[in-house]
């Protein structure tokens, strides 16, 4: 009895305690992919989609973070691929810290990405994911049939949704990675000398 009580009270407080979604920034970066390892493990980095991220930066305005009391707990980020012959975004990895799991918050990172892609004039949107989570914002596998990804997944994850009707039509081959190259980290970029 006195430990439902405890779990109902210790979900009330995470509940009363408001999240924010924002523009990831680069101070985010270390907990992003603290957060990454945890979710997915480290060999996250060898799966398929990470073919579609390797040296490329996210779509403009489309990386997002969620913050509660000044800590990362969630995040998403949108990429442009070409999706056999098409202009789309692939999402992912979108992630929810364990402890805030269940209160709203990856479907309010999803539709933050969304509305902003939308807004943004993005045609389509593609990911590999569960659908029965997905389905709730309009992925379906619909269009996807003739669609491959460079590397081992699973068809009935391979799932679309159209912001604007038609943007998959015919969508047929290979989905490629069309975004820019990513900066590289503060680390590693050659220190200018100061002039004497
Ligand atoms: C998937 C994830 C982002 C959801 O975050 P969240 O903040 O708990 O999501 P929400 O609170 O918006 O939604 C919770 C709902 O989604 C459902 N859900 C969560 N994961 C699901 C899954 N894999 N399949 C089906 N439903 C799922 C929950 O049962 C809950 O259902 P309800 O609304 O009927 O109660 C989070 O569980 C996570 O980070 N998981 C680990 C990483 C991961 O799997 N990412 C997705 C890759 S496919």
């Amino acid at each position: 009895m006195t430990n439902v009580l405890a779990t109902n009270l210790t979900a009330l407080n995470v509940a009363a305690v408001p999240f924010a979604i924002r523009a990831e920034k680069s101070s985010d970066i270390a907990a992003r992919e603290r957060l990454l390892d945890a979710c997915f493990g480290e060999g996250r980095h060898a799966r398929t989609c990470q073919r579609l991220r390797d040296g490329r930066a996210p779509a403009e305005g489309l990386a997002f973070s969620a913050v509660r009391q000044g800590r990362l707990v969630g995040t998403v980020r949108l990429w442009h691929v070409d999706a056999g012959g098409r202009a789309a975004l692939v999402l992912g990895p979108l992630a929810v810290d364990s402890s805030c799991r269940e209160f709203g918050l990856g479907g309010a990172l999803m539709r933050a990405a969304l509305a902003e892609a939308a807004a943004r004039g993005h045609g389509a949107v593609i990911l590999l994911g569960d659908a029965p989570y997905y389905a709730r914002f309009g992925f379906t596998a619909d269009k996807m049939a003739d669609l491959a990804l460079p590397g081992p997944f699973e068809r009935d994850r391979l799932l679309g949704l159209e912001l604007r009707d038609g943007a998959l039509d015919g969508a047929a081959g290979l989905i490629v990675a069309t975004g820019a190259a990513a900066k590289p980290a503060r680390a590693d970029r050659p220190r200018l000398r100061r002039a004497a």
